[in-house]
C-alpha cells in the first residue's frame, strides 16, 4: 500500500516529493519548475480505479443529496484523492456546469455543430471555483489561517468566498486599475483584504511570492498543483456529456497557462484509466497584446517563451509572464492542438455573438470563438470536426466591457478597421426614448421588428 494516494512530481527534472514538502511558492528546489499531483496507486493494475464502475459511481451521484456528490468536482473525488478526509472539503457546489450547443455561430461559420462548455455558470462566476474548491480544502485540512493569490480578478473573487466558507482569512493582490470592477467588489463582498498595487498582475506574483516565504501564509495561486486537480473536471464533465466520447477539439483562453495545463491532465488521466480511447486537440488562444505563448509557438514551436509587456482591454489574461507555459506547451504539442493570438477587434465581436446566442462571456472567454474563426479559415479545424469552446467567465463579470461596445466607444478607429460592418450589425445600444407607447413602437418600426 501507499503511504499517500498523492504525490508531487516536479515537471522539469521529475523529481519526487511528499506534498507536504513542497516550498511555500511551489517551485522545485533543484530547477525551480512546477509540480504537478500523481497518484502511484494508479501505476498498480489491481489497485486502479475500475472505469465502468466509476461511471456508474459518478452518475448516481448526481441524484444525491449529499453535499460532496452535489459538487461537479468532488462527484469525481475518485480522481483527485488529494485529502486524507473528504469532510475537509470546502465546497459551493461548484462544478456541472453546462455544455451548450450554439446553433447560430455554427451555421454562420458553416459547422455542422458547436458547443460552449459554460465555466462562467460556477458560483463566484468563473473556471476558478473548480481549482479554488480542491487547493483551498487542501490548505484547510494543512491547518492554515491565511491563504493568499495574486490575480486578475477570478482568482480572487473565487478564493474569497472560498475562504470566507471555510472561516480562513485571505489576502489579495491585483494590479491597481487593471482588473474589472465585478470581479473586485467579489473580493470586498466576500470580505478578503484586498490590496491594489501599483504594479501589473506578474509584478503582483512576485511580490506575492516574496511574502509567502517568509509568513505562513498559503499560496492559492495556479503554481499550486492542487488547483489543477479540481480545475481538470470540466474535461471528465465533458466527456461524460458526450458519453464518454471526446470532441475533437477543445480551445481554451490562455493567460497563466494553468487551465489548458488542467484540462490535458484531464484528459490524459482518464485515458490512461481506460474512461476514454483518445483525447481531444487542445488549443490555446491569447489576446495578440498578451501573447507570449503564441509567440513562442511561432518562433520555437514552444520550446523557449520571452516575457512581454501585456496589454489587453481581456484584463483576466493581460499576463506576459506565464508560470505554467511550460506545462501548456506540452499539453498543445501531444494533443496536437495550437496555439494563436487574436486581436482586440476579433475579441470583441466574438464576445458579441457569443451573447447574442443567449449565452455571454467575459471577454478573456471569447478569445476562443476568435481563435476558432481562425483555425477554420487555414483549415487546421475541419468544419465537420466537433469543438467545444471553454467560456471561462461569466458576462456579468465585466459589464463596462460590454457597455462600451455596445455604445461604440469600445475600440479606437484603427483597432476596428477593417471590421466596422461587422460591428455595426453586433452593436445593440441602449437608446434613450419617449415614456410613451407610440415612441417605443416607433423604435421597433426603425429596426424593421
Ligand atoms: N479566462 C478567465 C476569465 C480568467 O480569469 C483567466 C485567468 C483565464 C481565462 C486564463 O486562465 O491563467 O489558467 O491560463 N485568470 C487568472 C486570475 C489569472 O487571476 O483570475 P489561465
Amino acid at each position: 500500500m501507499y503511504e499517500q494516494a498523492h504525490q508531487l512530481r516536479c515537471c522539469g527534472c521529475g523529481a519526487r516529493i511528499k506534498a507536504q514538502e513542497a516550498s511555500p511558492d511551489f517551485r522545485c528546489p533543484g530547477c525551480g519548475d512546477l509540480y504537478e499531483v500523481e497518484y502511484p496507486g494508479w501505476n498498480d493494475k489491481n489497485d486502479r480505479p475500475n472505469a465502468g464502475a466509476l461511471r456508474w459511481l459518478w452518475r448516481d451521484r448526481r441524484f444525491s443529496n449529499e453535499p460532496l456528490d452535489r459538487s461537479g468536482v468532488w462527484r469525481f473525488r475518485e480522481l483527485l484523492p488529494i485529502l486524507d478526509d473528504f469532510n475537509h472539503a470546502v465546497t459551493l457546489f461548484e462544478g456541472n456546469t453546462p455544455l451548450y450547443s450554439m446553433p447560430r455561430i455554427a451555421k454562420s461559420l458553416g459547422m455542422d455543430a458547436l458547443f460552449a462548455k459554460h465555466q462562467g455558470m460556477n458560483p463566484t462566476g468563473s473556471f476558478k471555483d473548480t481549482g479554488m474548491t480542491a487547493a483551498l480544502s487542501v490548505a484547510r485540512e494543512l491547518g492554515f489561517k491565511w491563504v493568499s493569490c495574486a490575480s486578475t480578478g477570478n482568482t480572487s473573487a473565487a478564493m474569497a468566498a472560498y475562504a470566507a466558507r471555510a472561516g480562513l482569512r485571505s489576502l489579495v493582490l491585483i494590479p491597481q486599475g487593471k482588473i474589472a470592477w465585478g470581479k473586485l467588489s467579489q473580493a470586498m463582498d466576500y470580505g478578503a483584504v484586498t490590496c491594489q498595487l501599483a504594479t501589473d498582475f506578474d509584478g503582483c506574483v512576485q511580490v506575492l511570492t516574496r511574502i509567502v516565504r517568509e509568513a505562513p501564509i498559503y499560496l492559492l495561486n495556479s503554481v499550486n498543483p492542487f488547483r489543477l486537480e479540481g480545475q481538470k473536471t470540466p474535461a471528465l464533465e465533458i466527456a461524460e456529456a458526450m458519453d464518454w466520447n471526446v470532441p475533437d477539439h477543445l480551445i481554451v483562453p490562455g493567460g497563466n497557462l494553468a487551465n489548458s495545463s488542467a484540462l490535458g491532465k484531464g484528459f490524459s488521466e482518464m485515458r490512461e484509466l481506460g474512461l476514454i480511447t483518445r483525447i481531444p486537440r487542445i488549443s490555446v488562444i491569447q489576446a495578440a497584446g498578451a501573447n507570449p505563448l503564441a509567440k513562442s509557438f511561432a518562433e520555437s514551436g514552444g520550446a523557449l517563451m520571452n516575457p512581454v509587456v501585456a496589454q489587453t482591454r481581456a484584463t483576466a489574461i493581460r499576463i506576459g509572464n506565464p508560470a505554467s507555459w511550460r506545462k501548456a506547451a506540452r499539453v498543445i504539442q501531444e494533443s496536437g492542438g495550437w496555439c494563436l493570438d487574436v486581436t482586440e477587434a476579433e475579441i470583441a465581436i466574438a464576445k458579441a455573438e457569443i451573447g447574442a446566442e443567449g449565452l455571454g462571456s467575459e471577454p478573456a472567454s471569447a478569445v476562443t470563438l476568435a481563435g476558432l474563426k481562425k483555425l477554420l479559415a487555414d483549415g487546421r479545424v475541419k468544419k465537420s470536426e466537433s469543438v467545444v469552446l471553454l467560456l471561462t467567465g461569466h458576462t456579468l463579470k465585466d459589464a463596462d466591457y460590454t457597455i462600451d461596445f455596445h455604445r461604440g466607444t469600445l475600440l479606437k478607429a484603427e483597432e476596428a478597421r477593417g471590421h466596422e460592418q461587422e460591428i455595426k450589425l453586433l452593436e445593440k445600444n441602449a437608446r434613450e426614448v419617449d415614456a410613451t407607447p407610440a415612441a417605443v413602437l416607433n423604435v421597433l418600426k426603425e429596426i424593421g421588428g
